[in-house]
């Protein structure tokens, strides 16, 4: 049986960027949710520019893409929000901080950026991942830092020995909390 790895996380946390350097150190094919909803057209409708994916339709294209003797890579941050057959579902997480200089950086509206930080501030990702996915079955890997440090982590969650990358122990409690009161 092949191990079906899912990596998400709100945009700017590093799936795609880790999915690819994972794929190649481990010869993992890598499926990524945008490309499959861009591809197979599988959107309701556009929204400020931005697709609007079906999440029933990419559910469906996502399940059928899946071999079952074969190691896989999902990336998508579509992906906390539906359950598929994963092993293992990694919640990429950055300090807010630096998430809104990566995602300014990329050119993001105030209102998109704001609106990314909040949800990784608010932890949604992990939230919605527990929510659809059994305990055991999900895990956090911090992308605040170095790359390589954090593909070791993804990579010792794929081979199997991630029990420290449980969700529970990375919070950006404080982050949120000068936030709200607008310290900068
Ligand atoms: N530790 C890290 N892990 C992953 N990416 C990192 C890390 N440190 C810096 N980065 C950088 O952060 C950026 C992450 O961009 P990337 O496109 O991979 O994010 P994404 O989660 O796929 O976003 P989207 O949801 O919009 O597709 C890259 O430029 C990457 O080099
Ligand atoms: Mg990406």
């Amino acid at each position: 049986m092949g191990m079906i790895m899912a990596i998400t996380g709100v945009p700017g946390t590093g799936k795609s960027t880790l999915a690819d350097l994972l794929g190649e150190r481990l010869g993992w094919e890598v499926l990524k949710a945008n490309d499959l909803v861009r591809e197979r057209r599988l959107w309701t409708k556009k929204e400020r520019g931005v697709l609007v994916a079906d999440m029933e339709k990419l559910a469906r294209a996502i399940a059928s893409s899946i071999a079952r003797d074969k190691d896989m890579i999902l990336e998508g941050h579509l992906i906390c929000d539906i359950r598929i057959k994963a092993d293992a579902v990694v919640v990429l997480r950055t300090n807010p901080n630096v998430l809104r200089k990566r995602l300014m950086a990329r050119g993001y509206s105030a209102k998109k950026t704001d609106e990314n930080v909040m949800a990784e501030a608010l932890d949604y990702c992990t939230i919605r991942a527990e929510g659809k996915y059994p305990r055991g079955k999900v895990y956090e890997v911090d992308t605040t830092g170095s790359l390589n440090r954090s593909l070791l982590s993804i990579v010792a969650i794929a081979k199997g020995k991630g029990k420290k990358f449980f969700p529970g122990k990375i919070s950006w409690r404080k982050e949120l909390e000068r936030e709200a009161l607008g310290v900068k």
